[in-house]
């Protein structure tokens, strides 16, 4: 009988660990990036440092309505180059780290999970030499992952949509599924899909604001472009050009 009541109180208290470590856990953000477990790779250019991008603008021309009002998918851009103050704001609203708490994110997230990654193939983008970047929202810096003009591939990966190859520029919408999955399961599909969404609409509408113009892209190989942009273990799920609006 003692040895039984021992035993109980024993199992108490270990249930009581047990709660206490989950409910602290449940509460805390899973790391900067939101990463969890979850592993994803990026090859990386060898001896590259990561750049620092222009802190984004707390303020634009023009209003939500304006923006929403305006939005329209364009695939025309004139044979100019984007700054790279526009494509740092165009990761912030995709990406940014926007919370006081230094973690939460422009774009809303199920659970906080932060599956989505941000790549980016740049081809004419002042005072950022050609090559596919990674977007780190912590830092709100780039960093190279492989160097040299991948446009013509990245076109070619999109199923050849020739006014793809033209863009300045393309943000890559990628997530890993497995930081969402931890929590949800099954159901995170859905949700890694739908927060995809939210990043392209904040994309499209901070283009707007800055009188650039994209589309999101929806076509194209998932082999050939994880292989453009040299990852593993993560899903593209949306590619965007970005260029100033052509006639
Ligand atoms: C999921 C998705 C995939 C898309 N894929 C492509 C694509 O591969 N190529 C393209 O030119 N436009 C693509 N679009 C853009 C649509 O064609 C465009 O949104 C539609 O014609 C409505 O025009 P609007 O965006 O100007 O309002 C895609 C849009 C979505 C939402």
């Amino acid at each position: 009988m003692r040895f039984l009541s021992q035993f109980l109180s024993l199992t108490a208290v270990l249930i009581l660990i047990l709660a206490a470590l989950l409910l602290l856990g449940g509460g805390a953000p899973a790391g900067a990036a939101g990463q969890g477990a979850a592993a994803n790779r990026i090859a990386g250019a060898p001896g590259s440092s990561s750049i620092e991008l222009p802190a984004p603008a707390p303020d634009g021309p023009l209003s939500v309505e304006g923006a929403i009002a305006a939005r329209r998918s364009i695939r025309a851009f004139a044979d100019e180059p984007v700054s790279l103050a526009a494509l740092a704001q165009l990761l912030w609203a995709g990406q940014g780290i926007t919370g006081d708490d230094g973690f939460r994110r422009a774009a809303p997230s199920a659970g906080a999970k932060y599956p989505i990654e941000l790549l980016v193939v740049a081809g004419d983008v002042t005072g950022l030499p050609a090559g596919v970047y990674h977007y780190d929202p912590a830092e709100h810096a780039l960093a190279p992952v492989s160097r040299g003009d991948r446009r013509d591939a990245l076109c070619d990966a999109a199923l050849s949509q020739a006014w793809v190859g033209r863009a300045p520029f393309t943000i890559i919408i990628t997530a890993v599924y497995e930081r969402t999955k931890e929590k949800y399961g099954e159901r995170a599909t859905r949700y890694v899909q739908i927060e995809a969404g939210a990043v392209a609409e904040n994309v499209y509408l901070q283009a707007e604001s800055l009188g650039l113009g994209t589309t999101l892209v929806g076509a194209f190989s998932d082999e050939d472009l994880k292989a453009v942009l040299g990852i593993e273990g993560m899903e593209p799920l949306g590619v965007m050009p970005v260029g100033v609006r052509g006639r």
